[in-house]
Parts: C-alpha cells; structure tokens; sequence
C-alpha cells in the first residue's frame, strides 16, 4: 500500500486498520490472522489495539455505518472502495469510540491518497452534520450482517436474532476457570464450580492471582465440555485440537493425563506459556490429527474440532463478515473426517466429547445426528442439569446448546455445541 505522510500522528494506525479490513472483507481472513501484516510496522502494543478496536468496530458497526455512508452519497460506493473504508474508520471513531472530528477526518483522508479525498470529506462532513442535527443516528444495536441474520432467524427464531444483535453491542464478560474452587480475593459471579464472571471485564494480567497461575480466561459456555468428564482419578484423555490450551488446563487440574494435539505450532507456542504460567502437566503433541495416531485407545477423548466460528461473534465480529454457507460447508466435511478418524480411539465403555464452537446446525447438531448413524457402537451419553453451569440446561436429546438467548440478562455466553457420547462396544 502506498503510504503518505507518514509524519500525521496516528496515520500509520489507521493504515493498519484498513489493512486489517482489507484483509477480512477481501480476503476473508480473520483479524487475528491479517493482525501480524497489518499491524507489523507499529512498535507499540497500544497501537496495536486502537488498529484492532477500530477495524472490530467499524466490522460491528458495518451495517448501520454504511447506511450513513449511503444517504450521503449520489453514487453508491462500492463495499470494498477505499473512499467506503476510510468513511467507515473516520465515522467508526467519532461515533462509537469518541475521538474529535478532526482527528478522525485528518488521518482518514491520507488513506485514500490519490483517490477522492473531497468526496470523502464531503460524505464526512454531511454526515456529522446530519448527526448534530439528529437526523442521523446509530441504532441501539449493531445489526448482525444480512445473511447470517437471515440464517440465524431461519434456524434458530427471531428471539434467538435478536438476542445475538443485542449481545453483539455489549463487551463480553470477562469468564475466569479456576484450577481448584478457591477463587482467592477475586470478586464476580459465580456460575459453575471453578468459575467467577467479571463484569465489567477487567485487564486479566492484573487480578490477583494470574502471575500464579490460578485461572486463565474461559468463556463459561467452553468450559462445559471439559467440565463433562468429571474428574480423571489419573486416567487417560486426548484433548484433540488442543490449543491454546483451555480445556487442557482444565482437565489436567481435574486430575486427568492429557495428551494434547494440535497441528498448528504457533497456537501451541501459547499452549505452553498458558501450562508454565499455570504449572500444569501434559503430554505436547504437534501434528496434524489426519496423520497422527495414538498407540492405544483411551478412556476419553475430546474433540473440540475446528469449526465456523460463528459463536463467538462477541469478541470476533469479522467471524459473520468472513463466513458464508461455502465456508460452513467446507467445515462440517472437515468435522465429519476427524470425527471418523478419531472414534476408534475410545475404547470400548470410554468417553467421547464432541465440541463446537458455532451456531450452525450442520456443524452441531446434524454432524452428531450423522455420526451415529455411521458409527453403532456410539451412543448419545445424556448430560444432566446439574452437570451444567446455573441457567444451562441440556436439550432434548441429552446435548447441550448454547444461543445468543443463554444467559442473556448475566452477560450472554459463546454459542457452543456439545455432545458427549459413550461408545458402547
Ligand atoms: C476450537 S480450536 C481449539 C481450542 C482448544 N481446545 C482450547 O480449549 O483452548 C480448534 C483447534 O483445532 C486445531 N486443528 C485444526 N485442524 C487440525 C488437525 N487436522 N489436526 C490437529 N489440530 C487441528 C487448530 O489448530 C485449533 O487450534
């Protein structure tokens, strides 16, 4: 990209932000993904953040945004122009992270360096005077995107869709696991053993406590699978698609022997500070699971497998901006062939725990209907009430199935499902 006057303070973190949104709306990564090329050149952490939280927002915020960018405009923009991004940056920070106007506008016009800088300035200029007049205002909810709304409606209800709009404009509670049921000086809400919600979060490193290791962040809703094999008494578990390291932890301070695997080293890198921050033991594998085999079979095994994503649109809100049917689809196959691989590594009377983090159905619910068909000798192993954290309670057919509209007046939770099977022969 070409730079200019690089000298305007805070231009290059704005720059970073339109990399990073480059990077999701056209190349349908994700922001930790774009963050490493995006944002390289800054040196400092904070700015850092200021480019991630303007590119998050101005990905929350998109629709309404873009309905101001709209009512300006003569000529509809197209949806990746740069004149379109630079106005979503420069309305992002003036209407939701309150930064003056003229900041906003003078590091927003650099970016469309040769471009129409005067159209820009005359879209921003329309707008915030619409704004000061009241005519133009954000709504009280970001709106989830088009077509994962109409998804959402269609699956799951309209009070499923509007609760997801609704959890999508608040900050996510911050959900600690704890290794033991003492959770020290710490106050918050507690709502399952070895648990305290947070609210309004508070900067993890400096609790009391993190140096020692005694929790780590946790949605409550991805603690609930870990939390389905009771305590290990030191048998054996593989934890698969294991970093970075959540769930492992969790289930090597319920006295299990984790044998953890995961294919991606960077993410396993955090694995290992998150077990020597915590002085937790398991066995590390790196490999992918497609090639790996374990030498015997075990009494559990988890699977928390690689999936859309789209449950944890709270705090990643480019997952609904990146993620289409093709892509769901493309997941459940990847699902159904580690499902199938991984299986037979139960042994017979052991534990099987599937886990997604999404709310599509074909990734939760059918893949599991799918499986048993395939697979006999598995059975669904029915989860109770009070296996589950306070206000969770198991479907109808022993599952669990966490929506927008769980926990929705405590702070919501990620939208999860979770299966636990016996296999029986
Ligand atoms: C949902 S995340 C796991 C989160 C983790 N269980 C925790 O609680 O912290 C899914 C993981 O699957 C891993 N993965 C995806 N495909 C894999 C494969 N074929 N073999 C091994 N790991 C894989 C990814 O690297 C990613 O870390």
């Amino acid at each position: 990209m070409n730079e200019p006057n690089n000298k305007i303070p805070g231009l290059a973190t704005r720059q970073s932000a339109i990399r990073l949104l480059d990077a999701v709306c056209r190349r349908g990564e994700t922001l930790d993904q774009a963050m490493p090329a995006a944002t390289g050149k800054l040196s400092h952490p904070s700015d850092k953040a200021l480019a991630h939280n303007i590119a998050a927002n101005v990905l929350r915020w998109m629709t309404a945004l873009d309905a101001m960018i709209d009512s300006a405009t003569r000529n509809r923009l197209a949806d990746d122009a740069k004149p379109r991004m630079a106005l979503r940056i420069a309305l992002a920070q003036v209407l939701i992270l309150d930064t003056p106007q003229h900041a906003a506008i003078s590091t927003a016009l650099p970016l469309v360096h040769g471009g129409p800088r005067r159209l820009v300035h005359g879209v921003f200029s329309t707008v915030m005077r619409g704004v000061e007049s009241g005519a133009l205002k954000l709504p009280e909810y970001p709106e989830i995107p088009g077509e994962t709304l109409d998804r959402w409606t269609n699956n799951w209800g309209e009070d499923v869709a509007i609760a997801a709009n609704e959890a999508w404009a608040k900050p996510a509670p911050l959900d600690l696991s704890f290794q033991s049921d003492d959770v020290g000086s710490l106050d918050g809400v507690k709502l399952a053993p070895k648990h305290l919600r947070m609210l309004p979060a508070l900067p993890v490193t400096g609790l009391a406590g993190f140096d020692e290791g005694q929790f780590w962040v946790q949605d409550l809703a991805a603690s609930i699978p870990a939390r389905l094999f009771g305590e290990g008494e030191g048998r054996t578990i593989y934890d698969l698609c294991a970093a970075p390291g959540g769930k492992t932890m969790q289930l090597a301070s319920a006295g299990w022997k984790v044998v953890s695997v995961d294919n991606n080293a960077k993410r396993m890198e955090r694995f290992q500070d998150n077990l020597k921050r915590t002085n937790l033991q398991a066995e590390e594998v790196i490999a992918d699971l497609m090639q790996w085999e374990p030498v015997e079979p075990a009494d559990a095994v988890l699977l928390d497998a690689p999936c859309s994503a789209t449950g944890i649109y709270r705090r990643h809100p480019d997952v609904l901006h990146c993620i289409g049917s093709r892509q769901i689809a493309d997941r459940v196959e990847v699902q159904r062939a580690l499902l199938d691989r991984t299986a037979p590594w139960v042994k017979p009377g052991g534990i099987l725990v599937y886990a997604v983090c999404s709310l599509e159905p074909e990734e939760g619910e059918e893949q599991i209907e799918a499986f048993l068909e395939r697979h006999d000798q598995f059975a669904i192993d029915p989860v109770t009430a009070d296996e589950l954290p306070e206000h969770i309670l198991p479907t109808d057919t022993g599952c669990v199935r966490t929506l927008p509209t769980t926990l929705a007046e405590q702070g919501h939770v990620d939208g999860f499902f979770i299966a636990r099977l016996v296999r029986k022969i």
